[in-house]
């Protein structure tokens, strides 16, 4: 690994020329899943060919499996070769291999913590590492607890306000699956780590496109003044994949679209492009201010929320010129899941920047195609002057933020015809960031990875917020509860989810952006 020149980044830019990636130890509750074969050593071994990783640094996964430090390091191996963004070469994959370790253990055995503590103590001279450590909890939400309090009970987390050796904890969503256990995570959490320790991971803010809105929002002048009610019409935000529920039903039967997508990602992202300004890139300004919105979304209550919610499942369809099956037919799936696959939500602001401006968000599973983007339409030109022709009506501007795939942002104008009419023909500014800056954009996890390493949270969610959002959810979730439903509304596989959906957004008298 390389000797770290930390470039400046945009977006903590102020911070950035302080925070540097400081020496630790990685380690990886669940070193040997799917988590850390796809996402998190792929991501470390980008970073290393960056030459982002400290020279002293070490990677130990920690796991129930039978493996040894050269069977783990056959593992990392196929996941980078795998899944990668950028392929495997020899030379830098030796030199990353030998800061692979592996330790066997049982996460509520306390004689595994010792082992492991006896094993880092070990490893750490080695590197020139003085005891920090990043621990990743890459594993189901139901050892969260054993783990936490295995490390602290095993003398393995350091004094919270020493500021060498630290300890930082990362845990992956879902913190909870409804208020009251989200507050249980962070109560375990809290009794062993202090707030700054911890690093409770969203991926969708580790996306480039998605810090980029912060960077649209606040690094130019001519969108700011236009962000508000007065210039909006209203937002949509789109999250489809177009795969089904796949292998995990197990996980989703127990969390459904609204738990899986929407109180995480979805409102992380609404948080981003709708809070006010922070007056810092401080991490703790703009936490404050993506709570301060999460804290503004106006409840919907029991009895509204047939008005504001729709929910469905997939049925079976035709995609991709196969039979695909519904949900109930899924692997795994009960034959009378009411789990719902895909959700819409028509939801308010209530503060004064977005009064009465409605914000329509739709995700689901088996939809036509995989594509996320968040568009913020703007009003009608107060005075009809050109297209009087009511068959042709102006088209509104549309400012498109594509998150995934194609990643960029398009502004939808009017524009003149060529011509001796004057006719207004709707035409697009478009920003690919694939064309303007050629390389790949980096993994979310390699962003967010290296931002603990660095110990910098902006990216990452605090016990508030996470509570914030399961605040907001909970009376949809209790009010499809006590609903008793045994049917959801059904898309066919393939298609853009239910006319339910079609009507939530109709009876304002708007229209799903066809993607
Ligand atoms: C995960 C959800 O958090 O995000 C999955 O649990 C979902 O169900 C995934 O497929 C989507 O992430 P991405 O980065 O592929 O959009």
């Amino acid at each position: 690994m390389n000797d770290i020149q930390f470039d400046e980044n945009p977006l903590t830019s102020g911070l950035a020329d302080k925070l540097l990636p400081q020496a630790c130890t990685m380690v990886i509750f669940g070193g040997a899943g799917d988590l850390s074969r796809r996402k998190l050593i792929p991501a470390l071994y980008n970073l290393a060919l960056d030459g982002l990783l400290p020279t002293q640094f070490a990677v130990v996964g920690f796991a129930v499996d039978a493996l040894t430090d050269e069977s783990f390091r056959e593992f990392a191996r196929e996941g980078i070769e795998t899944f990668s963004r950028r392929s495997l070469s020899e030379e830098d994959w030796e030199d990353f291999a030998g800061h692979l370790f592996y330790q066997q253990g049982n996460f509520s055995d306390a004689a595994s913590y010792a082992a492991l503590k006896a094993r880092l103590e070990a490893l750490e001279p080695q590197f020139g590492i003085p005891g920090s450590r990043v621990y990743y909890l890459a594993i189901p939400p139901s050892f969260i607890d054993t783990c936490v309090f295995g490390l602290h009970d095993g003398g393995l987390v350091a004094p919270a306000d020493q500021p060498l050796p630290f300890t930082r904890l990362i845990v992956e969503k879902p913190i909870g699956r409804d208020l009251p256990s989200a507050r249980a995570v962070n109560r375990s959490l809290k009794a062993c780590f202090a707030e700054h320790q911890l690093y409770r991971i969203d991926h969708y803010l580790g996306k480039e496109t998605v810090q980029n809105i912060l960077a649209m929002r606040f690094g130019n002048s001519i969108f700011e003044p236009l962000w508000n009610s007065k210039y909006i019409d209203h937002v949509q935000i789109t999250v489809a994949e177009a795969e089904g529920v796949g292998t995990r039903a197990g996980y989703y039967e127990t969390a459904g679209a609204l738990r899986d997508m929407v109180q995480n990602h979805i409102l992380q992202l609404l948080s981003l492009i709708a809070m006010e300004p922070p007056w810092s890139m401080r991490a703790d300004v703009i936490r404050d201010r993506r709570l301060d919105l999460l804290q503004c979304l106006r409840p919907i209550r029991s009895r509204d929320v047939d008005r504001h919610a729709v929910r469905a499942q997939y049925a079976s369809g035709f995609y991709r010129g196969k039979n695909a099956p519904g949900y109930r037919r899924e692997e795994r799936v009960a034959a009378d899941s009411t789990t719902e696959t895909y959700v819409a939500l028509r939801v308010f602001i209530d503060n004064w920047r977005w009064a009465g401006v409605p914000i329509y968000i739709r995700t689901g599973k088996a939809m036509p195609k995989r594509v996320s983007e968040v568009a913020v339409q703007f009003k009608a030109v107060p005075h009809m002057l050109f297209n009087t022709d009511t068959d042709h009506p102006l088209e509104p501007n549309v400012l498109a933020l594509r998150i995934q795939p194609d990643e960029g942002m398009s502004l939808r104008i009017g524009s003149k015809l060529p011509g001796p009419k004057v006719r207004i023909y709707p035409v697009k500014m478009d920003f690919r960031y694939g064309s303007t800056f050629g390389d790949q954009s980096p993994e979310a996890y390699e962003r967010l990875l290296l931002d603990v390493i660095v110990g910098d949270a902006t990216l990452f969610m605090r016990d508030d917020a996470v509570e914030a959002s399961w605040q907001w959810i909970q009376p949809i979730l209790d009010a499809w509860e006590a609903s008793g439903e045994r049917w959801l509304p059904e898309y066919p596989a393939g298609t853009w989810g239910p006319v339910e959906a079609d009507r939530l957004i109709d009876a304002d008298g708007h229209a799903w952006r066809q993607l």
